[in-house]
């Protein structure tokens, strides 16, 4: 008798667990090997062009915010985070990929915003639950453009 209610409890459980999955699925899944993200997000090869916008826009990525970068027609430029030049020969193309999607998996206390990522935040503004910054192909554009910067 006891077992059996263990039993549906742990079943109630599962399935609760993965509704909450299911209703936050607004990501795709991805794997992390290593210190990266092996796998295109969509399977679509990124466009460097495009995702050089990504990188400037204000409304995208903001990356100038923090970083400066080789897109000398933007003015500011931040000086929190490393310059960009140069990055895709400090890090692997795998390695640029989970920066960009969650940098919180390789520094836990970076300021640095995950820009693939749809839940786990605190302080949301209404118009973000459920969504992240950067859709995927986004991510892969801006991923793009990133290994261009040797
Ligand atoms: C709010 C500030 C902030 C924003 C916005 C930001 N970053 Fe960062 N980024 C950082 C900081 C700080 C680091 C330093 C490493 C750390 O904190 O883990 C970093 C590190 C990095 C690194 C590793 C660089 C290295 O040489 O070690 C990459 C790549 C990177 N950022 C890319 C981006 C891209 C692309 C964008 C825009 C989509 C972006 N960042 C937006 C703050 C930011």
């Amino acid at each position: 008798m006891k077992m059996h209610r263990l039993i549906g409890a742990a079943a109630i459980v599962a399935a609760s667990i993965s509704l909450t999955l299911v209703a936050n699925a607004g990501t795709v899944s991805y794997q992390i090997v290593d210190d990266g993200i092996p796998k295109s997000l969509t399977g679509t090869a990124g466009n460097a062009q495009a995702g050089r916008k990504v990188a400037y826009n204000r409304k995208t990525g903001n990356c100038l915010a923090c970083h400066k970068a080789p897109i000398p027609e933007q003015q500011f430029h931040g000086e929190i985070g490393p310059d960009l030049k140069g990055v895709a020969s400090r890090y692997s193309e795998a390695e640029l990929r989970l920066r960009i999607v969650d940098s919180k998996k390789t520094n836990s206390d970076t300021i640095m915003p995950a820009f693939y990522r749809d839940t786990g935040f605190t302080r949301l503004q209404k118009k973000w639950v459920g969504k992240s910054i950067l859709k995927a192909q986004e991510v892969e554009d801006l991923l793009a453009y990133l290994m261009t910067l040797k």
